[in-house]
């Protein structure tokens, strides 16, 4: 007999997983479907972000920041160290521990919840009275049908046009995270997020790295004097940046890669590396779904067509995370997993999306939320600008990191925080707070006035939030 669903989710990503323990948290019988395996065949749920980006991208990150700081900094500590090495399989397999730990973890919330999990290719076979019939195709080839579906089958790699991925020298986000020696030289093309992190873990392992950039200027979404104050830091780290660039050619070869690009300038050049990261993007992926079979609009991009609240074309079909329209980001997915389980259930969900926030985990972090300076100028609005630079912080001058500092935008009239972006230590937790506050439509005074443990690296963001009114305790 067909099993019967009243939500079947299409992908295990954080958008697709959380999706369903939250509908199976609220009564409905949910399954999830995942095709990802691990490198035995055992499934491997939790999507791009567990198992080829954030949680990986992370590890890495720590281990080579730790090698960084043992090269660099342990010294002025006090700690000597006579031979300083890198076991790049060590470091790797503690990154494929990292990932199985939540692959695991994923598949007992999954038991805990009561959730029916797929190990397989889910695609919509046909409409039904009452729903849709999912085809299933993995270990064991079956066809179950749901009343809601939620298509949460994520995004992958965009590689450059004619240049497919090999991940051996050509290396999408997936073969960076797996590069088994140190290379010499790294060539990376495009310095967005994954450009950074990725080209920042190699570059401190010791790889020559030449960034490639298409664009005239350095991370145009981000507020400028924080992109300004990264590419000064950036680049003293010897990551070598290159923009308006326009690439002709990619030759992959026995020797290595050989990039033919023309520089700002419109002069020929060539850059000749070890491996070649391609991070210029990353597109929706529906390939496999069988839309076709259903109806369900896509668009030019490929995203699948939804409205405000992850609503298709389609009655009771429901998308979210990066396969939709906004932010690729894990926690834009999950939040829309949520709030689209609890729609399902009946109740309102509801995702801000003025107040997601955004990381990037390079050394110094980046965070912000809300609106940059450029963009409150560009609508005419009145604000006032406060910022507090680490090196007047207590807390970043014992950790031996007091590179950047925290800016707050708040509304000239009302004081309604309008943006905050951090460039600096632990930046990715220190803007949990700004988050709440915008949720909370809180003023740049409220921030000012709250009591904030002494010595702690918030503290710049209290005295940011003063500098507002122009009144810096310590600065
Ligand atoms: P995905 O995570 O892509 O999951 C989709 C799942 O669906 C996959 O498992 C896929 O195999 C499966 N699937 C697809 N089609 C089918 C089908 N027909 N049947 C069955 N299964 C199917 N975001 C952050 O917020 N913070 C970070 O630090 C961060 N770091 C990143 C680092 C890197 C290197 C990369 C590449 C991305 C990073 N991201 C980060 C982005 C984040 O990974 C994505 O935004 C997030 O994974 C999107 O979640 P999702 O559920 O929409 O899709
Ligand atoms: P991205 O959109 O962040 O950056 C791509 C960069 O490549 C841009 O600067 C673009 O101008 C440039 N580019 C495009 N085409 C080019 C070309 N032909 N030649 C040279 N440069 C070119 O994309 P990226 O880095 O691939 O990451 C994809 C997404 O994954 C991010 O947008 C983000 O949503 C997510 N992500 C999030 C992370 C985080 O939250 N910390 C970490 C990594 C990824």
């Amino acid at each position: 007999m067909t099993k019967t669903f009243d939500v079947v989710v299409i992908g295990a990503g954080p958008g697709g997983y959380i999706a369903a323990i939250r509908a199976a948290q609220l009564g409905l019988n949910t399954a999830c479907i995942d095709e990802q395996s691990n490198d035995k065949g055992a499934p491997a749920p939790g999507g791009t972000c567990t198992n080829v980006g954030c949680i990986p991208s992370k590890a890495l990150l720590q281990s080579s920041e730790n090698y960084d700081h043992a090269a660099h900094h342990f010294a002025e500590h006090g700690i000597t160290l006579d031979h300083l090495a890198i076991d790049v399989k060590k470091m790797l397999a503690r990154k494929d521990n990292v990932v199985k730990q939540n692959n695991d973890g994923i598949l007992f919330l999954f038991k805990k919840n009561k959730v029916t999990f797929f190990h397989g290719r889910g695609s919509f076979a046909r409409a039904v009275e009452g729903g849709y019939e999912i085809a299933v195709k993995g270990a064991v080839d079956e066809t179950i049908q749901a009343r809601h579906v939620i298509v949460a089958t994520g995004s992958s790699a965009r590689a450059l046009p004619g240049v497919p991925f090999d991940e051996q020298r050509v290396l999408s986000n997936d073969g960076a995270l797996r590069i088994p020696d140190v290379p010499k030289r790294l060539g990376v093309v495009g310095s967005g997020v994954i450009g950074l992190e990725m080209g920042s873990v190699w570059r401190r392992l010791g790889a020559e790295v030449t960034v490639l950039e298409a664009l005239p200027a350095f991370m145009t979404a981000v507020d400028e004097s924080v992109a300004k104050e990264a590419l000064k830091v950036f680049t003293k780290q010897g990551l070598k940046i290159e923009f308006g660039v326009n690439i002709s050619a990619v030759k992959s070869g026995e020797e290595g890669v050989v990039v033919t690009y023309t520089d700002a300038k419109g002069a020929e050049q060539t850059l000749a590396v070890d491996k070649l990261i391609v991070s210029i993007g990353r597109s929706p992926h529906t390939a496999g779904l069988n839309a076709e079979a259903v109806g369900l609009q896509i668009d030019q991009r490929g995203a699948v067509v939804v409205d405000a609240e992850c609503k298709t074309s389609l009655p009771n079909v429901w998308a979210v995370g990066d396969v939709v329209r906004g932010p690729m980001l894990a926690h834009k997915a999950e939040e829309e997993g949520v709030a689209v389980a609890e729609r399902i259930a009946g109740q309102h969900g509801h995702v801000n999306f003025n107040t997601i926030p955004w990381v990037i985990y390079t050394s110094p972090e980046i965070a912000w939320v809300g609106q940059t300076e450029q963009q409150i100028k560009a609508e005419g609005r009145a604000y006032k600008a406060g910022q507090f630079p680490f090196m007047a912080n207590g807390r970043a001058r014992a950790l031996g990191n007091t590179t950047g500092f925290v800016k707050f935008l708040a509304d000239a009239k009302t004081d309604e925080i309008l943006g905050v972006h951090i460039i600096g230590p632990m930046a990715s937790e220190l803007i949990s707070e700004a988050v709440v506050a915008m949720e909370f439509r809180a003023s740049a005074e409220d921030i000012a006035r709250i009591c904030h443990a002494h010595p702690s690296l918030s503290e710049a963001t209290k005295e940011a939030a003063l500098a507002v009114d122009k009144r810096t305790l310590n600065f």
